[in-house]
């Protein structure tokens, strides 16, 4: 059977029953459910804790009716926190995967996934995940933009988005980030970001796995443009756009867009030929 939450209507008509209590906790309610092979469409952000709960519910319920499932999300959250630098330090990561393979997820369907840095079926935490990447689809949006503009080079704005870009010949640069700074906020701000390979009059596509406070584009667009690149445009397979990060990134390059895995107003791909083998 195949199971749709209403957080993605965008892609499938949802059929699950979704309320919350007046108190806040969630009430979820999988209509028709069979003891037989299952498919889980349902995002894990925005309210990610929130959301992990709701598919903890989800996926439960369908372990108890016997149901086999695959869970298709196409953003993993706490995937940035797959290494640990501190002795306390939560690995959460793993802690979520582990989560989601106990609550009965046969198989973790997703995009892009931080810590995965390749395509492929791999086992982490325990969790079977198929991890499928969206550079192509976002490579090819790029060169329909520009049609007119000539060719484009795709780089990378870190080390750890490499794989996104190697294949189409495309270089990265390296990044350093500082220390975690005082207060509430887990964020190490970003030192540097540096080019060895040459940009100037060329026309290039920054394209990343995610671009949540900008800091890492904005400091790569404006290392590219001393370098005296042409048109630069950024891109990512997950848009978070924190900080009003989304209208400062259009205010110093020529355009930004990401896929619909978080919808937003910069979703320009669609992730549906990604994923739709499981429709
Ligand atoms: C980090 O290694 C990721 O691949 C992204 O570069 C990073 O998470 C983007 O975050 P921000 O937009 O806050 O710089």
């Amino acid at each position: 059977m195949r199971f749709v939450s209403p957080n993605f209507s965008d892609l499938l008509e949802p059929n699950i029953e979704m309320k919350t209590f007046p108190d806040g906790d969630d009430y979820v309610l999988l209509p028709g459910i069979k003891k037989e092979d299952s498919t889980l469409f349902h995002r894990l952000y925005p309210n990610q804790d929130n959301a992990l709960i709701q598919a903890v519910l989800m996926l439960d319920t369908l372990k108890r009716a016997g149901a086999p499932t695959t869970f298709v999300s196409p953003y993993l959250p706490y995937s940035r926190q797959d290494k640990t630098f501190k002795e306390g330090e939560a690995l959460s990561a793993e802690i979520v995967c582990n989560i989601l393979v106990n609550a009965g997820a046969k198989k973790l369907v997703t995009i892009d996934c931080h810590f995965l840095k390749k395509e492929g079926t791999f086992t982490y935490g325990g969790l079977e995940i198929e991890n499928i990447s969206a550079n192509k689809l976002l490579i090819e949006h790029a060169m329909a933009k520009l049609q007119k503009a000539g060719e484009i080079e795709v780089i990378g704005p870190d080390v750890g988005a490499r794989y996104l870009v190697e294949e189409f010949g495309g270089k990265s640069m390296e990044k350093k980030r500082g220390e975690y700074q005082e207060g509430g906020e887990a964020y190490r701000k970003i030192e540097s970001i540096e080019r060895t390979f040459e940009v100037k009059g060329k026309n290039i596509l920054i394209l990343d796995d995610m671009i949540s406070t900008g800091g890492t584009m904005i400091k790569a667009v404006e290392n590219v443009k001393k370098g005296g690149a042409e048109k630069v445009f950024c891109a990512a397979t997950h848009g978070f756009f924190l900080k009003n990060s989304l209208e400062k990134l259009k205010g110093v390059c020529n355009g930004v867009f990401v896929t619909n895995s978080i919808p937003s107003k910069a979703s320009e791909v669609s992730i549906a030929p990604l994923i739709e083998k499981y429709f």
